[in-house]
């Protein structure tokens, strides 16, 4: 398990209160036998004691990040034991490297992280035939909407013949939550405060405020129905000026009050248009096999979907050519350490009881 933080911490604690039922109801050993932060890593084939690893893993060698470099070490140990699954909880760079050294010793891969999928297409599709090749599992299921079956109903549509003719949601929880706390009357820089220290913010907050999350996961729904396209060809449209994003993390929440201002009166002026303020990711693939890609505030009719959203519920709509006139709408908590965590228990279950388990 590579990361600690809300959503790693959480599936440890998951694993360890759930671990005896899973093994009984399933009749499956569970074991997590590595655990990694940015200090450094424990490995124990035995496995870890998960009543105790965060002093173990604060008393590790400080062997750094896991990267391409670090990893052969952990993953040719990992490679030795029975049905191996490598688990990415970071927001790190560069871990289709990792990945890719680990389907090429016979690891499967399951991830939250969003960046691997977000690379230039050709080493998506490179680190793609390095998985068929050697018949590994790459779930990232939770990469967008967490628990949600966001990916796997778009799978779905695809394999039953639908054609998807649009996409259309509100993807990031953490602006889902800032949109209805503006809209409460809350100001941008205090809300942004709660939605860091509730855990659903990005390791740094500036990729929700920047849109560039929202724009990772419509590029990621996009090649999903194998549209060809890159993270350039993404319109982003910030919630807050990039000017006010370009400071130092430790500043970032006095740099957005100097937009506290500015924010709600825009929230104010589309209040009186009697709309609502919501940050949508719109998805319309092109006949040439590319997409318009748009992500970025919108004023919203209350009828519109996205309107009734609260808190950190996220939606996405698929409309296609059966569900023409209604879309197909998964709706719900799209975010969250538990919600997240439970996804990849799911997955992880979903590798070791056949593909045909959901
Ligand atoms: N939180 C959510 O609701 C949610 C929902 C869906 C998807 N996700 C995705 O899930 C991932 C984790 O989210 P989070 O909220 O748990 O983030 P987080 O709280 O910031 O935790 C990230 C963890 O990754 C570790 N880490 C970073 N780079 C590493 C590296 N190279 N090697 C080993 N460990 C590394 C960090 O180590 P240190 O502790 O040493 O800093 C930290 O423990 C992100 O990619 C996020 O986009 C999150």
């Amino acid at each position: 398990v590579l990361g600690t933080g809300t959503v790693g911490s959480e599936l440890l604690e998951q694993v360890r209160a759930q671990r005896g039922e899973l093994e009984r109801d399933y009749d499956r050993v569970l074991r997590v036998v590595g655990v990694a932060d940015r200090h450094g890593a424990l490995f124990d084939e035995a496995g870890v004691d998960l009543e105790r690893w965060r002093e173990a893993l604060a008393a590790a060698p400080a062997t750094g990040p896991v990267d391409a470099r670090t990893a052969p070490a952990l993953l040719d140990r990992l490679a030795t034991l029975p049905h191996p699954v490598l688990v990415d909880l970071t927001a790190a760079d560069g871990m289709e490297d990792v990945y890719e050294q680990a389907f090429r010793r016979g690891i499967d891969v399951i991830a939250s992280n969003k960046r691997p999928l977000a690379v230039p297409p050709r080493r998506l599709e490179q680190l793609r035939q390095v998985r068929r090749q050697h018949h590994r599992h790459y779930h990232y299921d939770t990469t967008v909407g967490a628990s949600l079956p966001v990916i796997a109903t778009l799978r779905r549509l695809g394999r039953t013949g639908d054609r998807v003719k649009a996409i259309e949601g509100s993807l990031s929880g953490t602006l889902g939550y800032l949109c209805t706390e503006l809209g409460k009357g809350v100001p941008l820089s205090l809300a942004t405060r709660w939605a860091i220290g509730l855990g659903y913010a990005e390791e740094d907050p500036r990729d929700d405020l920047s849109g560039l999350d929202s724009a990772r996961k419509g590029l990621i729904l996009a090649r999903e129905i194998g549209l060809g396209v890159a993270l350039e060809d993404v319109a982003v449209t910030p919630l807050v000026p990039a000017e006010r994003l370009a400071v130092p993390p430790a500043e970032l929440l006095a740099s957005l009050r100097r937009q506290d201002e500015a924010m709600a009166a825009e929230v104010e002026r589309v209040r009186r248009e009697g709309k609502v303020l919501r940050y949508l990711t719109r998805i319309v693939p092109a006949a040439d096999g590319r997409a318009e890609i748009r992500v970025g505030p919108v004023a919203v009719d209350p009828a519109h979907p996205a309107a009734r959203l609260v808190g950190v519920e996220a939606f996405v709509a698929f409309t296609t050519a059966r569900h023409a006139d209604t879309p197909l709408v998964v709706q719900g908590a799209g975010v969250g350490g538990a919600n997240t965590a439970g996804g990849v228990v799911a997955e992880i279950f979903r590798i070791s009881l056949g593909a045909g388990a959901r």
